[in-house]
């Protein structure tokens, strides 16, 4: 009897022990703001499958108010990319333009359905990004990232939070 409560104790244990990781690989993507100086505008975001899996499409909808630019239809757009714990860009990030025109101040929404998931590194990093790429640097408007699984170590290049 004592040696089966024993094992048993060590198998709880044992199981755990073993759920530990796991859960923490399944902590639910979170999107705050973006590692940008200046800071830019913040996005909120809202991810359909909790994690992106490779070669499926991902959505995303996005929702915020621009505080000092306008959104232009067919100019301004909504940028999704992938980087790796350097910042750096793992795929050719989604592009898509916004429909309609919005003026600061108004609360807007977009939504991308269809946003395919490149091959992800057990660590990586996803940035929203909303402005027009023809103005200097491909700075946005507004922005929003998230960390997945601990993620970045102290990245040095930015790549992910420019519009291309
Ligand atoms: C992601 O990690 C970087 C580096 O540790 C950090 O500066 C940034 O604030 C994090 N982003 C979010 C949205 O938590
Ligand atoms: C992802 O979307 C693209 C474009 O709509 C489509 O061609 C492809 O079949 C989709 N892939 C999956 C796995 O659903
Ligand atoms: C935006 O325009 C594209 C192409 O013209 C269309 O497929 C899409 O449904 C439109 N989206 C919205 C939200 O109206
Ligand atoms: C998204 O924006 C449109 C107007 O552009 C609005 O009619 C709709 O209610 C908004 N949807 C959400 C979920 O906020």
């Amino acid at each position: 009897m004592k040696n089966f409560i024993f094992a048993s104790i060590l198998f709880a244990l044992l199981l755990a022990v073993n759920a530990a990781p796991f859960q923490l690989n399944k902590r639910a993507i979170t999107f705050g703001a973006c590692k940008i100086e200046p800071p830019v505008d913040l996005l909120e975001v809202k991810i359909g499958n909790d994690h992106p899996t490779f070669g499926k499409n991902e959505s995303f909808d996005v929702s915020g108010t621009l505080t000092k630019n306008d959104i232009t239809k067919g100019k301004t757009v909504l940028q999704i990319g992938y980087g790796d714990s350097y910042g750096n860009l793992i795929a050719e990030p989604y592009i898509q333009n916004f429909n309609d025109s919005i003026k600061a101040g108004t609360p807007f929404n977009i939504s991308a359905s269809v946003v395919p998931t490149p091959k992800l590194p057990d660590s990586y990093e996803i940035a929203v990004l909303v402005g027009d790429p023809d103005i200097a640097g491909g700075r946005p408007f507004a922005c929003a990232s998230a960390n997945v699984s601990g993620s970045s170590e102290n990245a040095k290049t930015f790549d992910i939070f420019k519009l291309i």
